[in-house]
């Protein structure tokens, strides 16, 4: 006979078997529970009462596409819903983040195809599309907090987030452009650093670098458990960089088979002087999130990439999905997984939801 807290769950002799006839008797004898879980579920109330992790826009990070021009608004294919937004636009888009209590946007540009060299020069520019956006998002809506990605493969012609020579990424000579980098853009107004890049002894140097300047206010969230990901896909797209990318990214970017790995980074990103640390993709890898909230406990933030989105938008266009159900449980994973926010393509239309006190 089943055992559940200590009692039988079916008394002797009295428990139909779902197998014989039914009984003639009219009310099947009430099993002698002393738990019953139903109980705490039996009502909405109820739910949201005993609920343990709940989703909020302070949870969320909106990433942004920039591309060049005024009033532009360029959709990326394979992300439906997402656009590629001139900074006039992306303004616009911060105001209503804003307005959503949507505490901070990453911004990531489209650089126009004839300002990619193989060195990613075009990073270095103090007025480039992503210090442009910094300027103006700041001087317009100052009350939202702007993150800015650490990596130059938007801005170099093969597509890599380091320098390569030979076909081989250079890691200590991309570290030091990397932090001059995070300078040029802590120097326009950006709030956090994200080094996305997963060169080693990045995190060290770009801290340094910004202390000398005498950025100290500026914090560090890195990607520190980055992996190499077939889930990067549409946003290469939106970037442009899927075109240009030559070979892959698995001699710096995470391999999927490991988790130890990535404790051993996160440490690392932690040690050189991180404020928060990522893990990302997002779903794929709660694992990884998990253990990294554990042992570290610090800010831990995960990112829905753009496969993700891509990947629940197209079963929600084809009316495979409840688009709010799934998206608002996919992101309660992550608080469940233990993230303090979420990087998601999702953050404006979940915030509205949400709003709307929908969940
Ligand atoms: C660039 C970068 C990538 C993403 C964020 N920063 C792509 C990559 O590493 O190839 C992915 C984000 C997404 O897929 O949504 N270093």
């Amino acid at each position: 006979m089943a055992i559940k807290f200590g009692r039988p769950l079916e008394r002797s002799g009295s428990a139909p078997s779902p197998i014989s006839e039914p009984r003639q008797e009219a009310a099947p004898e009430r099993l002698d529970l002393a738990m019953r879980p139903r109980r705490n579920r039996r009502a909405e109330w109820v739910r949201r009462m005993v609920r343990e992790h709940v989703l909020t826009t302070d949870d969320l990070i909106w990433p942004l596409f920039l591309v060049d021009g005024t009033k532009v608004r360029t959709p990326v294919a394979s992300m439906p819903g997402v656009n590629r937004l001139s900074v006039d636009e992306a303004v616009r888009a911060a105001e209503s983040a804003a307005k959503l209590t949507i505490p901070c946007l990453a911004l990531f540009p489209y650089t126009d195809p004839t300002s990619r060299d193989d060195q990613g020069s075009e990073a270095l520019n103090a007025d480039n599309l992503i210090c442009r956006a910094i300027r103006a998002i700041k001087q317009e809506v100052p009350e939202i907090g702007v993150m800015c990605d650490v990596a130059l493969d938007p801005y170099t012609s093969h597509g890599h987030d380091g320098l390569v020579r030979d076909g081989v990424i250079l890691n200590d000579e991309t570290v030091a452009v990397l932090a001059r980098q995070a300078l040029v853009q802590a120097e326009a107004g950006c709030d956090i650093i994200a080094p996305s890049d997963m060169m080693d002894g990045r995190v060290g140097a770009i801290r340094a670098g910004l202390d000398d300047a005498g950025f100290t206010d500026v914090s560090i969230m890195a990607y520190a458990a980055k992996y190499a990901s077939a889930f990067y896909g549409p946003f290469r797209d939106a970037v442009g960089s899927n075109t240009t990318l030559v070979g892959d990214k698995r001699t710096y970017q995470m391999d999927s088979g490991n988790t130890d790995e990535a404790l051993r980074e996160v440490e690392l990103d932690i040690a050189e002087g991180a404020d928060m640390v990522m893990v990302k993709p997002g779903l794929p890898y709660l694992d990884v999130l998990h253990r990294v909230k554990e042992a570290f406990a610090m800010p831990t933030f995960a990112y829905q990439v753009s496969g993700e989105y891509a990947m629940i938008v197209g079963a929600v266009d084809n009316g495979w999905l409840d688009g709010d159900k799934a998206i608002m449980e996919s992101l309660l994973a992550f608080k469940r997984a233990g993230a303090d926010g979420i990087l998601t393509y999702f953050a404006a239309r979940i915030g509205e939801q949400l709003k709307k006190g929908g969940a």
